[in-house]
């Protein structure tokens, strides 16, 4: 499906409507690529996320992008990894779902993600892999926005994991 694609690289320089935050639900920063977003942003962005009074897991919120190239940043909470047994996969498709919805509801032509939850919240690359990519192919079967979705990939394992998911596609 040409509407998906991979970007192996750093998210905050990808110039694209929006990118997605892997936030915390105090929104209030972090380290990962939340740190790197609000680095590359500024601190207008923390100023902002302070009015929004946090978000829960498997929700996503609404910003202005201030100094990165992308347009907005909508900050997503995904689940911390807790051995599958508290319905993870649900919650991170949630956070996946919730994104899409703010992209399709501001006609969004472009968004990327990161890997949502696989680095200090532990989430498994591979299921979170099949979890993200079974969402956002469905979604974008089901809706003309956003036009297209980019995989912003920042490690060698979901590389690899992701290319070889999106041939099969
Ligand atoms: N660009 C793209 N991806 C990145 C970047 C970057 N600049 N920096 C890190 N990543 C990738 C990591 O390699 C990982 O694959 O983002 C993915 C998500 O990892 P984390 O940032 O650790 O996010 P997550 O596992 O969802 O944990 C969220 O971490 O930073 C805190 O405040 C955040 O508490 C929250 C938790």
């Amino acid at each position: 499906m040409e509407r998906m694609e991979i970007n192996n690289g750093d998210i905050t320089r990808l110039e694209v409507d929006a990118i997605v935050n892997a936030a915390n639900s105090t929104l209030l920063g972090g380290g990962g690529v939340d740190g790197a977003i609000h680095r590359a942003a500024g601190p207008e962005l923390l100023e902002e996320c302070r009015q929004l009074d946090g978000c829960p897991t498997g929700e996503a919120r609404l910003t202005k992008g201030y100094r990165l190239p992308a347009k907005w940043v909508i900050h997503a909470v995904g689940p911390v990894w807790n051995g599958g047994q508290g319905k993870e996969a649900e919650k991170l498709a949630s956070a996946y779902r919730s994104s899409l919805e703010i992209a399709r509801n501001h006609r969004m032509k472009s968004i990327a993600f990161p890997n949502i939850s696989t680095g200090i919240y532990g989430y498994p690359k591979e299921q979170a892999a099949i979890v993200a990519i079974r969402t956002v192919r469905k979604f974008l079967a089901e809706n003309e926005w956003p036009e297209k979705v980019i995989f912003a990939i920042f490690d060698q394992e979901n590389l690899t994991i992701y290319r070889e998911i999106l041939e099969g596609y």
